[in-house]
């Protein structure tokens, strides 16, 4: 351990805050995108006693779906257990999982929207924030170095395309196509829901959460120049929201390459990049901190397949000198094998060990 690390130990600081704070750490720390999920036995077993709804609206629940891969795996963050859609249902989305989302209600147009904003339930969101409350202490009986707790949100591109489109489309037709042809009304859909979801980052910050996530999963499908204009204007004011509280951000934009550019003026602390982004092109461009970016594929070769590609990430991010913390490029999938993760989260450890 070098330079002010005794002091960050005192703080009880986690690994993964004092990257994003830019502190001197003896290696990366490591978490990963839906890493509570369908690939562990654990969380199928709960999901068919309860469901996934009353799993993100049950804090106890919550606490526990986020808890099992901590313990399986003695990864340096827990991420709250829920979904994007879930502050939705505070605009009054009513919304299923099958798995994806399934969003019941229609919007047709500027009617709709303005209707949106006048009938705001904040108390929609109150289960994910007990939750985050708990988790707080949950993860302080932990032994070991403390652990970071992510809270997170979707970004307004993608809540809208999965609002507009009701579910998950290919390529979100719908949602560009109501841009296009009803765009005063988009833009007064991705006000209000840049505007709430800055509120509700904030208020996990409030309840514990040591930093935060924002989603763009889907601007990917976006040139760069609409990019420019339908997503990255609206998180450049939740990140400035979230920075004046005092909160740190990650951004995630999935199939982003063409991106990186406007993503590095969004103001975010840490941007987390998928596969198709080479590590060393992302840290010459960007002067903060970079996550990712293993394409989840590699994670089912065999043992020593997960670790020569975990190796050959370490090398590309040999270049960031700190500035990076390791994740896949986008969620976990759903038949991974245990063993695999296991063997993903040793080899980070082992990176200290050879220090
Ligand atoms: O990372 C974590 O462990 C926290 C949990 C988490 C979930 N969703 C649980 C979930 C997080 C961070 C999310 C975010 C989310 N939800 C995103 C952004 C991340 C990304 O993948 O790009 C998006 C786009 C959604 C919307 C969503 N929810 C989709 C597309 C799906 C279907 C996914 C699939 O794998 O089929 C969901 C459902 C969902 N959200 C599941 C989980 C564990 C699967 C539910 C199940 O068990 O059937």
């Amino acid at each position: 351990m070098q330079g002010n690390s005794a002091l960050n130990s005192v703080l009880n600081k986690s690994l993964l805050v004092q990257t994003l704070e830019a502190a001197p750490v003896s290696r990366p720390p490591v978490w990963l995108m839906r890493q509570a999920g369908r690939y562990m036995g654990e969380y199928r077993e709960l999901k068919a006693r309860h469901g996934f709804l009353k799993m993100c609206l049950e804090p106890e629940l919550a606490v526990e779906v986020t808890m099992q891969p901590l313990r399986a795996f003695d990864l340096d963050a827990a991420i709250i257990f829920s979904d994007i859609l879930i502050p939705a249902k505070a605009l009054g989305f009513e919304i299923d999982f099958n798995p994806g989302p399934v969003v019941h209600n229609k919007l047709r147009g500027a009617a709709d929207i303005a209707a949106l904003g006048s009938a705001i339930r904040p108390e929609a969101v109150t289960p994910v924030l007990k939750a985050i409350s708990l988790l707080k202490s949950e993860l302080a009986k932990l032994s070991g170095p403390p652990k970071a707790l992510l809270g997170f949100a979707g970004a307004p591109w993608t809540m809208a395309c999965y609002l507009i489109d009701q579910g998950v489309q290919k390529h979100f037709q719908g949602t560009q196509i109501f841009a296009r042809t009803q765009a005063a009304a988009f833009q007064d859909l991705l006000s209000i829901l840049s505007d709430i979801t800055a509120d509700y980052l904030l208020a996990q910050l409030e309840h514990g959460a040591d930093a935060v996530q924002l989603f763009d999963s889907w601007a990917g499908n976006l040139s760069l120049e609409d990019y420019n204009a339908l997503a990255l204007p609206w998180v450049q004011k939740i990140v400035e929201k979230v920075k004046r509280g005092g909160g740190k951000v990650i951004l995630y934009v999935n199939g982003s390459s063409h991106l990186l550019p406007a993503m590095c003026a969004s103001g975010a602390d840490c941007l987390s990049l998928d596969w198709r982004t080479d590590l060393e092109v992302a840290g010459r461009l960007f002067k903060g901190c970079i996550q990712g970016n293993l394409d989840p594929c590699k994670l089912f070769g065999s043992t020593e397949d997960v670790l020569s590609s975990t190796r050959e990430m370490f090398e590309k991010a040999r270049s960031l000198k700190g500035r990076y913390i390791v994740n896949l490029g986008h969620g976990i999938l759903q038949q991974t094998p245990e063993e695999n993760v296991a063997a993903l989260v040793q080899a980070v450890k082992n990176i200290e060990e050879s220090q």
